[in-house]
């Protein structure tokens, strides 16, 4: 992949992690991507190269075999990651960017030293919020956590449920008590093997090597000790979290859409018609110069996003800017890379079709493209209407 220019300021440690990242893609994804691909599985070999990697804990403290790590740095692994397979890069997303960074906001000290090295070692988490009735919507959700002696009975249904097939640690989100609306949400962790059962497996236009499960919870008893933070204060955890989460889907989207167009430009300039490369005509080239621009400004705004996050300034309207542009032009330019190599960009055989239908899903994922512009028109509003 050839670099882009934006940002000049990052660290010797994120470049180093960069590199790392996109030669294990090159070495150890790319061969596999096609095949996990068609047989919707993602491969355990590609799984143990990211736990081997420290790709699976990159924030987390080192006491944990975490990678101690920056914000920053999960960002540049998700781009590297989705710029050759987006199914991996959401794997890994999820896993730091959903769950890790709950247990290490929010967890007591005995839920880090339990599960915080299995993060790291080899179990992944998956963050069960949506429900067959509540996607954007999500503080409506049903699932219902009962008070019992020395802990809760959860019952209910979790729907699109990322990495739900290869979990192990499932965060989930509940009511206490529906009475009292979104303040009885709260969060749980729940081990695989105490009663989680998967109901179905999805099969998707795209990302189809990420699974996405139905779950069902069926009188599954949990200990007090697994509540994650406060009772009733679930929903502020969901948000928290999906806020700088939607800065991980905004950098799957920029790597995936440099996959695009570093697979189809250079065909171009191979591709003779007419007696020259159609990279060379100059409806090819401005169209790439503005694929090039688009790409640019999402990276931009994603790694803006991520900087202010870690200054600890206010960051949710700029994550939201940088999710909903970033979904957007990944589409437009997968699409319009299809079209750039002609009828082979069509063929499973490039490779190119797949980015197109994986972009599809950064519009939905983690909050609609709707609900991040309403995000974004509620700061608009706060700041122009009085
Ligand atoms: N940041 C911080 N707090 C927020 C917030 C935000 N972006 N949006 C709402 N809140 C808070 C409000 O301040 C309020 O809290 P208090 O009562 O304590 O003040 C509370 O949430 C409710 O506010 P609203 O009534 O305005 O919110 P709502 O109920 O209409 O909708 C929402 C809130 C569910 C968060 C909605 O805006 C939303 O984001 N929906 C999308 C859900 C989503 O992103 N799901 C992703 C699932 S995980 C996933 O998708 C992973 C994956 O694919 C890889
Ligand atoms: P709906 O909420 O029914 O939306 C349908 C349409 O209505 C959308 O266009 C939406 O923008 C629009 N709409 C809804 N409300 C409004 C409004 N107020 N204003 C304007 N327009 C509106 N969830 C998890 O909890 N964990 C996961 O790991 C996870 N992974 C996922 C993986 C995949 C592949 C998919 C498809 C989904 C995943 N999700 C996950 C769920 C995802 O977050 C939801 O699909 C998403 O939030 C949208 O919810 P919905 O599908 O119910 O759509």
């Amino acid at each position: 992949f050839r670099p882009f220019s934006s940002l000049s300021s990052l660290s010797a440690d994120e470049i180093m992690l960069q590199d790392s990242v996109r030669k294990l893609a090159q070495s150890a994804i790319s061969p596999k991507v096609r095949e996990m691909d068609e047989s919707e599985h993602m491969s355990n070999d590609v799984i143990s190269h990211l736990f081997n990697q420290g790709l699976m804990g990159i924030e987390v403290d080192s006491q944990f075999n975490g990678s101690e790590s920056s914000f920053m740095s999960v960002i540049l692994a998700i781009e590297e990651l989705a710029k050759v397979d987006p199914s991996v890069s959401v794997l890994c997303d999820v896993h730091n960017t959903l769950v890790c960074t709950v247990f290490n906001k929010y967890a007591t000290d005995p839920q880090k030293e339990l599960y915080l090295p299995q993060l790291t070692t080899d179990k992944i988490g998956s963050f069960c919020l949506s429900e067959p009735a509540s996607g954007s919507d999500a503080f409506a959700l049903q699932t219902k956590a009962t008070k019992t002696d020395n802990g809760y009975i959860l019952n209910g249904t979790k729907m699109w449920i990322t990495n739900a097939a290869e979990a192990q640690v499932f965060l989930v989100f509940a009511n206490v008590d529906p009475s009292l609306g979104y303040k009885g949400i709260t969060c749980f962790i729940v081990d695989k093997d105490q009663g989680v059962q998967i109901a179905k497996k999805e099969q998707k236009l795209g990302i189809r090597a990420s699974s996405t499960c139905v779950l069902n919870f069926d009188d599954v008893f949990v200990r007090d000790d697994q509540v994650m933070g406060q009772v009733g204060k679930g929903y502020k955890i969901a948000i928290d979290i999906l806020n700088e989460g939607r800065i991980g889907i905004a950098a799957q989207m920029i790597g995936l859409a440099q996959g695009a167009f570093a697979k189809a430009v250079p065909y171009t300039y191979q591709r003779k018609q007419f007696g020259k490369a159609v990279g060379e005509f100059q409806g090819m080239q401005f169209a790439f110069a503005d694929a090039h621009t688009q790409i640019e400004a999402a990276k931009l705004l994603t790694y803006n996003a991520a900087r202010l996050k870690e200054e600890g300034k206010p960051f949710t309207k700029e994550a939201a800017m940088a999710k909903y542009y970033a979904s957007r032009i990944a589409q437009a330019v997968s699409g319009d890379a299809i079209e750039w190599a002609g009828g082979v960009g069509f063929t499973r055989e490039t490779g190119i079709e797949k980015f197109w239908r994986d972009s599809k899903i950064g519009a939905i994922y983690e909050g609609t493209t709707n609900i991040q512009l309403a995000t974004i028109a509620k700061f608009i509003q706060r700041e122009y209407s009085d």
